[in-house]
């Protein structure tokens, strides 16, 4: 009796469901230091959720996009009043908002690329876009995750005798960001529709490889569909804390834990106990490790804030090939905003969102893979990572401009 009720709990713990009923957005503007103490102060008594920033960051002049819970919204409000803080309503009702991004019709239940898939389809269709191209696609699973899920790695390219140089991509390091995984998939789709018709897109897959990592974080990308839509980090255990996960952008040994991570489980930015101490981390550096020689790039891809970052992230020191990759990430910003218009700020991470350790494109720079390059995708906060699906097509692409023109520069620099 004890045991059933006891599997009974477990059960009901698993299966639970983070809704968001009239859970708010609001974007903040911070005037004076009084005013950025209170949200500081904020921030930890409410467990406020900062999608732009972190706490610790928080300073005068910049606009703090900050997610709050329901229970907390009144007190919230009453004390951006008092502190009278200018601010807007970015999403009045998150559950609505999660409610209404999946705004394509519904009808067909099969994989599209201009909707947002989940993990089995996204599964499915690595299988089925690899057996489809057998000529311009492999695939290979280079390790696990935490939860055993196996991490598939898309080679894109044409087949030669002897390796050629490549890119290595990777979408979903977070798992909220569900844009970032349908970017992938966009990019195989592109490469295989567009080989042979395309100049540039039928160079870059003659002379590279394109690596592709469609979920980096597949556990919590799961998670994010069937329990929390925010959900950021990994879903392994802590040890000593209840709290699960690790964010796997501040887990790279790359300034690991020195500025702009916790070392807090319970945190969105908890470094993990070690460097690469989330599986899924290990498995993609490993790789990278082995195959340092061929690596020419690393892209990265998040969302949102619409940001072309490089490194360094964990230092405000400029990178040594700094002028290069700010020339590069202009041009191809600029690549990028000739579609739709749409403005990308580009600079290194550290002094243009914020200083933060452990990240992947740091690591993968120090390493000597010198064009590492973050994307933060649409938007600017107006639907933040409840981009809603009719915006899939027009931001894959137009980031596709971009992510083709450093690729033109990465082949020009062989
Ligand atoms: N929004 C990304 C993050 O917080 C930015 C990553 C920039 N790069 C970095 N190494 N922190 O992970
Ligand atoms: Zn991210």
């Amino acid at each position: 009796m004890k045991v059933l009720l006891l599997l009974g709990l477990v059960a009901v713990a698993l299966a639970e469901i983070t809704r968001f009923d009239g859970g708010k957005v609001y974007r903040l503007q911070l005037k004076t230091e009084e005013q950025v103490s209170i949200v500081k102060e904020l921030g930890d008594t409410l467990q406020l959720d900062f999608w732009n920033t972190e706490n610790e960051f928080l300073r005068v002049d910049t606009d703090v996009d900050v997610r709050v819970n329901a229970e907390h919204v009144d007190l919230f409000g009453t004390a951006l009043e008092q502190g009278e803080i200018q601010h807007e309503v970015l999403i009045n009702n998150l559950q609505a908002a999660i409610d209404n991004q999946m705004d394509k019709d519904v009808s067909t239940k099969s994989h599209a690329y201009d909707k947002y898939n989940s993990w089995d389809k996204i599964q499915e269709w690595v299988t089925s876009v690899t057996s489809g191209n057998p000529n311009l696609i492999s695939r290979e699973v280079i390790g696990n995750t935490y939860e055993g899920r196996p991490m598939h790695l898309l080679k894109i390219g044409k087949q030669s005798g002897s390796p050629k140089p490549a890119i290595f991509m990777d979408c979903g390091i977070h798992a909220r960001e569900w844009i970032t995984p349908a970017f992938c998939q966009w990019f195989v789709k592109e490469a295989v529709s567009t080989y042979g018709s395309d100049p540039q897109m039928t160079d870059l897959l003659n002379q590279m490889d394109i690596f592709v990592l469609p979920v980096f974080n597949i556990d919590g990308y799961v998670y994010s569909w069937t329990n929390n839509r925010m959900w950021r980090k990994t879903r392994s255990t802590n040890s000593g804390s209840s709290c699960l996960g690790t964010d796997p952008n501040r887990n790279f040994d790359a300034g690991w834990c020195t500025i702009g991570a916790s070392s807090n489980p319970c945190s969105e930015t908890y470094c993990g106990s070690r460097p690469e101490s989330e599986a899924e981390v290990k498995v993609v550096a490993d790789f990278i490790r082995k195959n340092k020689p061929i690596i020419k790039a690393y892209l990265t891809i998040h969302s949102y804030s619409q940001l072309l970052l490089f490194p360094y992230s964990y230092t405000t020191q400029l990178a040594p090939d700094h002028k290069e990759l700010l020339s590069v990430a202009e041009g191809a910003a600029d690549a990028l905003r000739s579609l739709y218009g749409t403005k990308y700020t580009s600079g290194p991470g550290a002094v243009t969102i914020y200083p933060a350790a452990g990240g992947s494109d740091d690591w993968a720079y120090d390493l000597g893979v010198k064009y590492a390059y973050t994307f933060e995708l649409r938007d600017t906060g107006r639907y933040g990572f409840l981009l809603p699906e009719s915006q899939i097509k027009p931001t894959c692409e137009e980031t596709m401009l971009a992510v083709k023109y450093i690729a033109a520069h990465v082949i020009n620099s062989l």
